[in-house]
Order: structure tokens, then C-alpha cells, then sequence
């Protein structure tokens, strides 16, 4: 993989400037040292103060719609495998889909974003990562410095992460999609756990179950049986609510 990062003093959102680069290579990325208006999911802002990793870069899977879920929990496990190098990984737990938890408060998100060929081929998938590595915008987050020993360099965070990007991308592209899904369950929360999805304006309430063959979430409802979710905000029994961006 060849990355190709620039470095912005100032911008708007990572995201919306590297969309609006024209005739871009896959690994191609945007890297903000300021971030004055990101986004996350489900329309919600992302707040990335100076000396935390906002970055977002760009893949050309060519892979079918369908696998975009793969593709989005495994840059969920890239950042747990490089969170992994900075602190103990009994702290951390991935949550579905790919939001990254130290301490049991969230550290990191990231957003998936595509463009798509005609017949439902993704053209273009733009990744976007914040991390909190030096600071949390507010106390229901975590941050890296607070675990790790002394200040954690962005760039050395981001060379890591794109390291383990690449190389699940490539496990990806040779056709071991289940082996990324595999490693993420290892690292995510534990079957039988309590978690709660909004879905709109509505809450569903039940166990994890799995994860699919195409990254969705399903869901035990007891009596009810078991429902898959494809997206959607979830709450773990051991978070109290989640306003840190998702
Ligand atoms: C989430 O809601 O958890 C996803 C947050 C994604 C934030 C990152 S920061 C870099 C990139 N640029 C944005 O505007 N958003 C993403």
C-alpha cells in the first residue's frame, strides 16, 4: 500500500477535504493538526483538539456494497491493534462497529463513508479516524496520555495504524475477510453481553450474539429470538450514556 499523507495545519473536516480532492490514488489521506468542524456518525460533530489524530485517507476495494461492513470493522481492529502498543489491552474493547474503548469510555471513532460503481461495486471508501490520544474533549471520553507513559506523537500513532490498515487490507483483498472478522471478535465485546441499539427513535434491547459474514450485529432477544442489525448506535451495559461523537 502506498499512503499518501499530507498534513494540514487548519481545516474544516479531514473527510470533506479529501472528497473534495479530485483524481486521487487510493492511500491518498488528509491529516489535520486543528480540526475546527468534524464529523461523525450519524451526522454528530467530532470534537479533535490539537495533539489528537485526525485523519481521514481513501481505498479502492472494488469490492461488492456488501462489504463495506468487513471493511469498516477492520479499521476498527487496526486501531485496537495499534492502541494495543501504547497501553495494556485489557483495557481496551472494540464496539461494534468500530469505536474503540479504553477504560470502558470511548477513545476513538471512525467514519465510512463510499462512492459507489454502478451494479454496486464501492469505487471509493474514505476512512476517517479521531483519536483521542492526548486529551478528551469531554469526561466521558478517554485518552491515551492519561494511560500510556507521557505524550503520545500523532504521526508515530498514524504510521502504526496505517501499517495495520494495510496489512489487514491485504488479508481482506486475498479473500480472508472471515479472518479479520475473527480477529475483531477477539477483540470486542463478549457474547452474552448486555447492549442496547437505537435504531431512530427506537430502542432494542438485548445480548450479543455474532457478527455476520458481512460485519452486522446480531442480536439475542430472548424469547423474541434474534435480530440483525446492519447500523445503528449501540450502549454497552458498562457505559452509562454515549454523547463523545457516537
Ligand atoms: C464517530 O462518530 O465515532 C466517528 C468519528 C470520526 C471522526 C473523524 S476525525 C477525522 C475525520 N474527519 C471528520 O470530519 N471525521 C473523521
Amino acid at each position: 500500500m502506498n499512503w499518501d499523507i499530507e498534513i494540514v495545519s487548519s481545516t474544516s473536516s479531514t473527510q470533506d477535504h479529501l472528497k473534495s480532492l479530485a483524481d486521487i490514488a487510493e492511500g491518498k489521506g488528509i491529516q489535520a493538526l486543528r480540526q475546527e468542524n468534524g464529523r461523525g456518525r450519524h451526522g454528530r460533530s467530532w470534537f479533535s483538539a490539537e495533539g489528537n489524530l485526525a485523519l481521514s485517507f481513501m481505498l479502492t476495494p472494488m469490492g461488492r456494497v456488501e462489504d463495506i461492513g468487513v471493511l469498516s470493522l477492520m479499521c476498527g481492529l487496526a486501531c485496537y491493534r495499534t492502541a494495543a502498543k501504547y497501553v495494556d489491552n485489557a483495557l481496551l474493547m472494540l464496539k461494534w462497529p468500530n469505536d474503540l474503548l479504553l477504560d470502558g469510555r470511548k477513545c476513538a471513532g471512525i467514519l465510512i463513508e463510499s462512492e459507489l460503481l454502478r451494479g454496486g461495486v464501492i469505487d471509493r471508501l474514505y476512512v476517517g479516524i479521531g483519536v483521542n490520544l492526548n486529551s478528551s474533549p469531554i469526561d466521558i471520553a478517554s485518552n491515551f496520555a492519561s494511560y500510556a507513559d507521557g505524550k503520545i506523537d500523532p504521526n508515530d500513532f498514524r504510521d502504526a495504524f496505517l501499517n495495520e490498515v494495510a496489512a489487514l487490507y491485504a488479508l481482506y483483498k486475498s479473500g480472508e475477510a472471515q479472518l479479520v472478522l475473527d480477529q475483531w471478535k477477539e477483540a470486542a465485546h463478549k457474547v452474552g453481553d448486555e447492549m442496547s441499539v437505537k435504531l431512530g427513535g427506537q430502542i432494542i434491547s438485548g445480548r450479543y450474539r455474532d457478527i455476520d459474514a458481512f460485519g452486522n450485529l446480531s442480536l439475542c432477544l430472548g424469547e423474541e429470538g434474534f435480530k440483525t442489525i446492519t447500523s445503528g448506535d449501540v450502549f454497552l451495559g458498562v457505559e452509562n450514556a454515549d454523547v463523545t461523537g457516537d
